[in-house]
């Protein structure tokens, strides 16, 4: 059952008597019926009536309907208007593009375009790294997706998806400085958003590929990998293992298990689930084991794609097989990054001794935080409604802008590591159960991550040129 969030906003303006009692009539009849009220402004004040707008959060459009018609049936009232704020806030989109140079006179014209540009163009054709140094490539990432894994709404096509990405460029832009711009393609071809991808790179110092179905995004991530010449991460699969390694380290902490002696489950072997898995096992744990809608995943398991069969091959070391329930039994850690509902606290309780639950399906998560909590020593969501929220923003602007700053080439396993370790540090003496990674807002952590990051890219620079 949704719950009023600052998601679901609605503003009523309304007339009202201007009598004494009005303002509590109105904010109870809003909490009478579920309502969360954020605001109430007086806008126009007369003799005989005001006019107020009172802003509330609501769980969904038939509460928004039932706090309307509450306050529409308050004697002397009369609702105007409703506004849903969230819509108003997309209003001719989130982004726009300003030129960073004056063109006040003919003089700045002559520079900033011709003739002066040719020069500048004639450079970068006599050399082409000086693109990094003379153009928007320097700063500019590309947030590519088809539409095909949208949040949780699945496949709704490049369109419905572009409120999505223009959401995630402004994050890139107020977390790391990246000017980032949304690339939604009318395909859902694998060759032909390859191609595509591939000719409009020479804008970008950076691909961040985004909501693109498993398991077309791991062939389309590695190929471009193959062909570019500037990094490639689809967010969805290493901004979630990021952060997911980075709160397990301090998890662990938590409850001072050393992760070589643990055991993790992992629900769900999709996007999410096969990112964490390969990063998880460079931090050597004692077992994975992967589970997913057909159960343990296993080497004599049938019918399994490419991907499975790596996972086969990688975890599971003593050969499990039957259900996530079956695979949970004495393991230390559950990661789920699969569907709603699918555990109760009962199972939680057949985990070793001080279990860690991190139950990241969205917006539901595999089991209710609180049953978990009847259990684990520490539970993780990805809501932000409760404590040890994993949230990819803790991880894709720093890893961006550390990348642009290293002037990188390609992005690998040790740059994501350097960015797990580096949100994890951030966290330092705060740590406790609730708080195994730092909030979304702490200013300390894109810059941590850059870093980490910049400076991984840099050694790996080094080392493949000497
Ligand atoms: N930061 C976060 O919290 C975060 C990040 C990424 C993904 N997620 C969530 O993780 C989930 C998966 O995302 P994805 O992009 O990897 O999706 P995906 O479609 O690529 O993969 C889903 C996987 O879950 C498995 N699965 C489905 N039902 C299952 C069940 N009943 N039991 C076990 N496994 C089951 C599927 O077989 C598949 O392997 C989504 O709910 C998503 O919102 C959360």
């Amino acid at each position: 059952m949704p719950v009023p969030g600052p998601g679901y906003s609605i503003t009523v303006r309304l007339e009202a008597p201007p009598s004494a009692s009005a303002a509590g009539d109105l904010t109870t009849a809003v909490g009478k019926v579920g309502g969360v009220l954020t605001a109430f402004d007086v806008v126009e004040s007369h003799a005989d009536a005001i006019v107020i707008d009172i802003t509330a959060n609501v769980a969904s459009a038939d509460h928004a309907e039932d706090i309307t018609t509450a306050l529409d049936a308050l004697p002397g009232v009369h609702v105007r208007k409703v506004s849903d704020r969230t819509f108003l806030m997309h209003l001719g989109g989130k982004l726009e593009v300003s030129p960073k140079v004056a063109l006040r006179n003919r003089d700045d014209l002559s520079r900033a375009y011709t003739p002066g540009v040719a020069r500048v163009c004639q450079a970068i054709a006599a050399n082409p790294d000086d693109a990094r140094r003379l153009t928007i490539k320097r700063n500019t990432v590309a947030v590519v997706t088809d539409g095909s894994a949208v949040l949780g709404l699945g496949n709704i096509g490049p369109s419905a998806a572009l409120p999505v990405m223009e959401g995630k460029a402004a994050l890139f832009k107020k977390f790391a400085g990246v000017d980032a711009w949304p690339v939604c393609l009318d395909t859902q071809d694998t060759d032909e958003i390859i191609a595509i991808v591939r000719a409009l790179a020479p804008v970008y110092a950076g691909i961040n590929l985004e909501d693109i179905a498993a398991p077309r995004c791991f062939e389309i991530e590695a190929r471009l990998r193959e062909q570019l010449d500037i990094p490639v991460f689809h967010d969805d699969q290493h901004g979630t293992a990021i952060v997911v390694v980075a709160a397990l380290r301090n998890a662990l902490r938590v409850v001072g298990k050393p992760i070589e002696k643990c055991r993790i489950v992992v629900s769900g072997v999709g996007a999410a689930g096969s990112a964490i898995i390969r990063l998880l096992l460079r931090k050597a744990p004692a077992d994975i084991v992967a589970v997913d809608i057909d159960g343990i995943v296993h080497s004599g398991r049938e019918g399994m794609d490419p991907n499975l069969h790596w996972v086969a091959e990688n975890t599971n070391k003593d050969g499990m097989t039957g259900s996530l329930h079956d695979a949970l039994v004495g393991s230390d850690v559950f990661i789920g990054v699969s569907a709603p509902n699918i555990l109760g606290a009962e199972h939680v309780a057949t985990m070793a001794e001080d279990p860690i639950v991190f139950a990241l399906a969205n917006p539901d998560p595999e089991i209710d935080p609180l049953e978990a909590q009847k259990h684990a020593a520490v539970v993780a969501t990805g809501r932000s409604d409760y404590p040890n929220q994993i949230n990819n923003v803790l991880a894709f602007p720093g890893v961006f802008r550390g990348l642009l700053d290293a002037q990188a080439h390609h992005i690998d396993d040790d740059m994501l590591i350097a960015a797990a370790n580096a949100i994890a540090d951030v966290v330092d003496d705060r740590l406790n159960a609730s708080f195994i990674v730092p909030s979304v807002f702490d200013a300390a952590v894109a810059p941590a991550v850059a870093e980490a990051v910049k400076s991984a890219a840099r050694k790996e620079e080094v080392a493949s040129t000497s």
